[in-house]
């Protein structure tokens, strides 16, 4: 499904703050980003840095305070249905309904989707195969560890096959296989034409995997553009030391990558 005029993601200037008590939190600022179709950019920022509140903005679950955002073409406020008619969207805290198998998951997801039972057992096919779910299908969620909890949502918000990804920590919590499964996954979306926005703290995913990474601190976007690109701007080799130079300020010596502390 394509949208309007434009696809993939644009952020402009957007800002949103929380409010604890009197004190204001601006958990963005004036932030702006592009993905394109085909396109896997990566969203780096130390805990805190404002990642979570700008996927939840994509994603429609929350409203900015000033600024634009759209996605596959289509407004994240005026349009927020068609918004999520064109996402798979994974966050951090994606429940899955404990007292549903995975089969009955995708079953319940896809018709609100409103596909066909057909495409619904054709996607199932592919995701569980892919994600190694079979052994699980028939057994409630509730009693699933957390990271096969995790795979099921993967697949879920990937069953309607939608053209933007926006996945918080996709792989956080998932062994190793798994891990390597949902970065391949997004590989292969991206060849696909998919546009992809992922967060991630694990610094060699992105390393491996992303065209281009923004780097987001204390709201702000740091830096963004190519490895090369950030390479060239900071003068570190390493995406640690960039990570480091662009968002804890400090600019480490050659050779000290792995010294310092952890890296997001
Ligand atoms: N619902 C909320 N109410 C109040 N403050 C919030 C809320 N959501 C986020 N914040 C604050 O906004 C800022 C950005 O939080 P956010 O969750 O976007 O960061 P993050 O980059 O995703 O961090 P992490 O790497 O820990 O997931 C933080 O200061 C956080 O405390
Ligand atoms: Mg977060």
């Amino acid at each position: 499904m394509s949208g309007p005029a434009g696809s993939g993601i644009e952020v402009r200037s957007v800002s949103r703050s929380f409010w604890s008590g009197r004190e204001e939190i601006r958990a963005l600022a004036d932030v702006s980003l592009t993905a394109h179709k085909g396109e896997v950019v990566g969203l780096l920022g130390p805990n805190g840095a404002g990642k979570t509140t700008l996927l939840r903005i994509l994603a429609t679950l929350l409203r900015p305070d000033s600024g634009s955002a759209r996605v596959n073409g289509y407004d994240v406020i005026e349009d927020a249905m068609e918004v999520r008619r064109s996402i798979g969207y994974l966050s951090t805290r994606t429940g899955v309904y404990g007292r549903l198998t995975p089969l009955e998951i995708m079953d319940y997801f896809g018709s609100l989707h409103r596909m066909s039972p057909s495409m619904i057992a054709e996607r199932t096919e592919m995701l569980f195969g892919r994600f190694d779910l079979w052994k699980l299908a028939s057994l409630r969620c509730e009693e699933l560890s957390g990271g096969n909890q995790q795979r099921v949502s993967l697949a879920r918000a990937l069953l309607h096959d939608p053209p933007v990804l926006i996945l918080d920590e996709p792989t956080t919590g998932l062994d190793v296989i798994a891990a390597a499964t949902t970065i391949g996954f997004i590989d292969i979306s991206r060849d696909l034409g998919c546009c992809v926005l992922f967060s991630t703290h694990v610094l060699s995913e992105a390393e491996k995997l992303c065209d281009r990474i923004a780097i987001l601190h204390e709201g702000e976007i740091r830096a963004d553009g190519t490895l090369e690109e950030l390479r060239e701007r900071t003068g570190q080799r390493f995406l640690e030391d960039i990570f480091l130079h662009l968002a804890a300020g400090s600019v480490l010596q050659p050779g000290a990558s792995g010294q310092g502390p952890g890296c997001a």
